[in-house]
């Protein structure tokens, strides 16, 4: 069981933020991602849709070994984690990337939070309803930002078409006045410094790759699952083949990337 790869995914590259920290955080532990692109970006599709692939997403890691199921999309944690837990809890353990993160804010007394995230997952209300379950008192203002992720995996990153887009969409008034920012999307880390420069470094950005590695560290210790076996072997797979996935995972994952196409929708 220990040295099972942990399995993420995410609709393109936005999981592979979350696969980089846990590289870092978990050296000794062997990763196998996959990139829905083909049905990319799941920010605009139903709940239903994302069920049915996170489903058939998480089937294919099972039989890949997978000993954890890592949701690294926020429109997937929000429409399918409770389903994927119901239906494979016994087959490996599933986390999700946004309660690592409410739990971590329960513990900063903020008064009013922002999140930005796809249209599914604002929608959902996930952050809103989870977050004043624990801190009622906690003001949360949820704003839908759906050009971000087509604009990332464009590689529109650092440039003036980002930038007007990001500026656009943050100085909308009903954020004024936030302590924190929730990224509640995983493709956003890749614009953090863009992020937090609209806010001239005063507002506390919070993005849950970071988070979420440290509960994934945790969750595998408690577990007995750390790969101490000094094998480790990363993968990863899409389900439609961009170039510019294989530019991003090539700029977190440095040297060869071995990525190959996994025909899992005929
Ligand atoms: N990175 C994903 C998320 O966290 C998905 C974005 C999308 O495909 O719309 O929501």
């Amino acid at each position: 069981m220990k040295d099972q790869p942990i399995g993420i995914f995410d609709s393109g590259v936005g999981g592979l933020t979350v696969a980089h920290a846990i590289k870092q955080i978990l050296p000794g532990e062997s990763l196998i991602y996959f990139g829905d692109t083909a049905h990319l970006p799941y920010g605009d599709k139903s709940a239903e849709s994302i069920r049915y692939y996170s489903k058939r997403i998480t089937e294919f890691l099972l039989e890949h070994n997978s000993k954890v199921i890592l949701i690294a999309c926020n429109s997937a944690s929000a429409s399918a984690f409770d389903s994927l837990k119901k239906e494979f809890e016994n087959k490996a353990l599933i986390l999700d990337v946004i309660d690592p993160v409410v739990n971590y804010l329960s513990t900063r007394n903020f008064k009013k939070i922002g999140v930005i995230g796809t249209k599914r997952t604002i929608s959902s209300g996930t952050y809103e309803k989870k977050i004043n379950e624990k801190s009622p008192l906690t003001q949360v203002i949820s704003l839908a930002t759906p050009l971000l992720v087509p604009m990332i995996e464009e590689g529109f990153i650092f440039d003036d078409i980002s930038n007007a887009i990001i500026r656009t969409y943050l100085s909308n008034e009903t954020l004024d006045g936030i302590q924190a920012l929730i990224l509640g999307c995983t493709h956003y880390p890749i614009i953090k410094n863009q992020i937090s420069k609209i806010f001239n470094f005063n507002v506390e950005v919070v993005d849950s790759a970071r988070i979420v590695s440290m509960i994934l560290r945790d969750v595998l210790d408690k577990n007995n699952l750390i790969n101490d076996s000094g094998n480790v072997r990363d993968q990863f797979f899409i389900s439609d083949y961009t170039t510019y996935f294989e530019k991003i995972a090539r700029m977190f994952f440095e040297g060869e990337i071995n990525l190959k196409k996994a025909d899992i929708w005929n």
